[in-house]
């Protein structure tokens, strides 16, 4: 299950100018009603990857909707997120089979490495943990997805060797999420 507002660190965070040009030409292309709220977010969330709170002010400008509006919309919704997540997007299953092949360990070697439980971003944004209902592939228990990659059968040893050899990486492909929860 997705988390919209927890990132480890998040206190230390410098605040980042955004770009709104995106935003405005996301906006253009809708007429200014009201309904059109939850595909102008999901939008803006596809290009910035979250939801900037300077997105969120021209949002409210130009549907006319309040930010009480805005903000309950996005606390309903489990695939919104107000903060930057990580470059990856970890899905941990914690469906039946990969939670009793040792699901809650890997989370637990993910905690010692990066210290970030799910719903959590680790400091260098590299990974945001998030927990996810079974994802149909339950023969390579425990299992987990990262960015766009599956990765089966893992145990403490192999999440500490998988999680590392995305640690470099710069491939913008691989940081896209695959789809909101
Ligand atoms: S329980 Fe994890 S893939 Fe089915």
């Amino acid at each position: 299950m997705a988390t919209n507002n927890a990132t480890a660190g998040s206190e230390t965070e410098e605040k980042k100018e955004i770009d709104l040009t995106r935003t405005r030409e996301i906006l253009n292309g809708f007429p200014r009603a009201r309904r059109h709220l939850i595909p102008v977010l999901q939008k803006i969330q596809e290009v910035y990857r979250y939801l900037p709170e300077e997105t969120i002010k021209l949002v409210m400008a130009w549907l006319g909707v309040s930010k009480a509006q805005v903000y309950g919309v996005i606390s309903f919704y489990p695939q919104f997120r107000i903060t930057e997540p990580g470059k990856f997007i970890v899905k941990l299953c914690y469906g039946t089979a990969c939670f009793v092949k040792g699901a809650p360990i890997i989370a637990g070697k993910l905690h010692d490495i990066y210290h970030i439980r799910p719903g959590e971003t680790d400091k260098k944004k590299m990974f945001t943990l998030q927990t996810a209902s079974c994802l149909g592939n339950c023969g390579a228990a425990p299992m987990c997805i990262i960015g766009n990659d599956v990765h089966g059968t893992i145990d403490p040893e192999k999440t500490k060797e998988i999680f590392g050899s995305y640690e470099n990486t710069e491939d913008p492909a691989q940081a896209k999420e695959t789809s909101p929860a």
